[in-house]
């Protein structure tokens, strides 16, 4: 009876060590059933079959060339479609392409342009900004211009300017007088008065906390060949293709 007796200790200490077992097997696998989909990316796994692997991260390249809202050929005879091929297609794609490049696997991918061109500086404040003016400067403009503002925008400027042929007159003396590369832009404050201001280089008003409405791109590849060095005669037929509808909206905002 004492054989028998020891016989069942041990078989009922086996069933229990067995059940121990397979209670941190079913816990383990209770734990990788709960990992939720954010938890699976931020660790970069993949769920194939019962095991979670490492997958290869896709590589993403975060910004792209925008899309023109008109055709090459659309601003002519003011602005050339070969100056669109090199403008937007040479100039503008190589701000983008430059941009992803210098952010490329840092945690900067994941940041907007605007985050990009309100905290950082150097390079990728200038390739960041740049990619963001021309993104304006193309939706400034437009083949269905409508030769002058409406509504609450004509009254804002009347109101600061006197009219809207002293605003253009203002507008053209400082864009003439941006001296080198930049940028000439009618922008408003937090208090919605307005004003022309001029930037260098890369230089975007947001970064004084200012809106912008209106842009016009003074660097020689916006118009040299069509005007070689004419920045006036430029600035006299850019009137004749600014989109004041996209204007309209950026005040109203
Ligand atoms: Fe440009």
């Amino acid at each position: 009876m004492k054989g028998i007796h020891r016989k069942s200790i041990k078989l009922a200490g086996a069933i229990l060590t067995l059940g121990f077992c397979c209670g941190i097997t079913l816990s383990a696998q209770n734990q990788l059933s709960t990992i939720n989909p954010i938890q699976e990316s931020q660790h970069n796994l993949s769920l194939n079959g019962n095991h979670y692997q490492p997958v290869q991260k896709e590589k993403i390249m975060p910004f792209k060339l925008m899309q023109l809202p008109y055709s090459k050929d659309a601003l002519a005879p003011y602005i050339s479609k070969e100056t669109l091929e090199y403008h937007y297609g040479k100039h503008h794609q190589g701000y983008v392409n430059k941009l992803n490049a210098l952010i490329d696997g840092t945690p900067l991918a994941n940041k907007s342009l605007d985050d990009l061109i309100k905290n950082e500086s150097g390079n990728i404040f200038n390739n960041a900004a740049q990619i963001w003016n021309h993104n304006f400067y193309w939706h400034c403009l437009t083949q269905a211009n409508s030769n002058k503002p409406e509504g609450s925008l004509l009254k804002a400027i009347d109101k600061k300017f006197g009219s809207f042929d002293e605003f253009k007159k203002q507008f053209k003396e400082k864009a003439s007088s941006n001296f080198g590369s930049g940028w000439t832009w009618l922008v408003k404050d937090k208090n919605d008065d307005l004003e022309i201001v001029n930037t260098g280089n890369a230089g975007n008003p947001m970064t004084e906390g200012k809106t912008p409405l209106l842009i016009c791109d003074v660097w020689e590849h916006a118009y040299y060949i069509d005007y070689r060095n004419e920045r006036g005669t430029y600035l006299d037929n850019f009137w004749h293709i600014v989109n004041w509808k996209f204007v309209e909206k950026n005040y109203e905002k």
